[in-house]
């Protein structure tokens, strides 16, 4: 049984549950917890990435983070009595990650954990911690990167439980990526204008709850603004707390438009784990507006600079820096061949 609710496990799920269907001895079930909820951020992704639509749907949105996976460990645990699956499979970080893999373990189900091994070192991030525990209670470790590997090593994680199949979010952009359907008029006109533009995405609690920091991060960008538009598709969790006529704002992206709108974008500033990669995977530089990443490897070859978002100045330096030094950038195959999910669906099955 696959657990998820969050945005980019549906696209992780997505290469899986595909690969799945094609191994033998598997029958896949789908829970979604229901932590996104709008339409832009769920419904979408199960449309245009083939996802069927999940067998089972908690409804459980919003909330502290102790209502929200205190509610969802609740709901999780009744499917699972019910349904005794062999295994359970969750991906990454989030709070339906921690419950889904907490429920499965209680009750003696193995869990297998895709996009272990993640490690930025700030406990300070809800996705640190989540992390660091559903990996020392997983069965099955799939790392995406030697970092990654190594990171488990260090905490004394058996050696025998992990297997490096690289990152799923490479399978789907290589996968998805050159696919130009399902793009809407506000993206379709923004290409057409040929001209070039930065793209902006902030989600994450230490950047949009802490009001000073969004402000800083809001003014770079408008100070961005004033040489090149800057789009930024905005995430629910700041909807409210956003007021610019600098910037472009537009609606949160389907997959495949995002991966458009990347592809065209001459620099991405970002907050996101996913979108460090997929501005590399398209070969776009990158800012990250945070203090450390997971993504080291970004980091040590040039395509990405992290600036912890405390001096809007600092982003705007660091943003001219990285438009102009791309002669410095290495190219490596940090993330695997593209078949990561054809490896964990052939674990799963064996
Ligand atoms: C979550 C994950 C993060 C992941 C991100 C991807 C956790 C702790 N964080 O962060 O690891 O990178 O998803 O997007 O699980 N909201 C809506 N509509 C929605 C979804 C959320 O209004 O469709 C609201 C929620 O009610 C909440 C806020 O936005 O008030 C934040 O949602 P939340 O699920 O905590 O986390 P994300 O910021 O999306």
């Amino acid at each position: 049984m696959t657990i998820l609710g969050a945005r980019p496990q549906f696209i992780k799920a997505s290469m899986v549950s595909r690969a799945l269907k094609t191994v033998g001895h598997t029958q896949e079930k789908v829970l979604h917890t229901g932590q996104h909820y709008d339409p832009s951020m769920s419904d979408i992704f199960f449309e245009e990435l083939g996802l069927e639509a999940p067998q089972y749907n908690l409804g459980i949105g919003g909330g502290t983070h102790g209502q929200n996976t205190g509610r969802m460990i609740e709901g999780i645990e009744s499917v699972l009595i019910n349904e005794k699956p062999d295994w359970v499979l969750v991906y990454g970080d989030t709070n339906s990650t921690l419950a889904g893999s907490l429920a499965a373990s209680k009750l003696s189900i193995p869990v297998a954990h895709v996009e272990s091994g993640l490690r930025s070192f700030n406990r300070k991030m809800p996705e640190e911690i989540n992390r660091v525990i559903v990996d020392h209670i997983s069965s099955v470790h799939f790392t995406p990167t030697d970092l990654a590997t190594k990171n488990l090593v260090r905490e004394g994680i058996d050696h025998s439980s992990i297997r490096q199949t690289g990152d799923v979010m490479y399978d789907a952009a290589l996968f998805f990526g050159g696919q130009s359907d399902g793009e809407t008029s506000q993206v379709r006109d923004l290409i057409s204008e040929k001209k070039p533009f930065a793209l902006a995405t902030i989600h994450r609690q230490e950047n949009t709850e802490d009001i000073k920091k969004l402000e800083n991060i809001i003014k770079s960008l408008e100070e961005i603004a004033e040489g090149m538009p800057v789009v930024w598709p905005v995430h629910p969790r700041i909807r409210g707390k956003v007021c610019t006529l600098k910037l472009r704002l537009i609606d949160p992206c389907g997959y495949i438009e995002m991966q458009k709108l990347i592809r065209h974008s001459k620099i991405v500033l970002t907050d996101s784990g996913g979108l460090q990669k997929e501005a590399f995977f398209h070969r776009v530089p990158c800012v990250t507006l945070r203090g450390e990443t997971e993504w080291v490897e970004l980091v040590d070859s040039g395509w990405n600079e992290l600036v912890a978002p405390c001096n809007s100045g600092k982003i705007v330096d660091c943003v001219g820096r990285m438009m102009n030094s791309e002669h410095k950038r290495e190219v490596g195959h940090w993330y695997g061949k593209g078949d990561a999910a054809d490896k964990i669906a052939s674990v799963l099955s064996r």
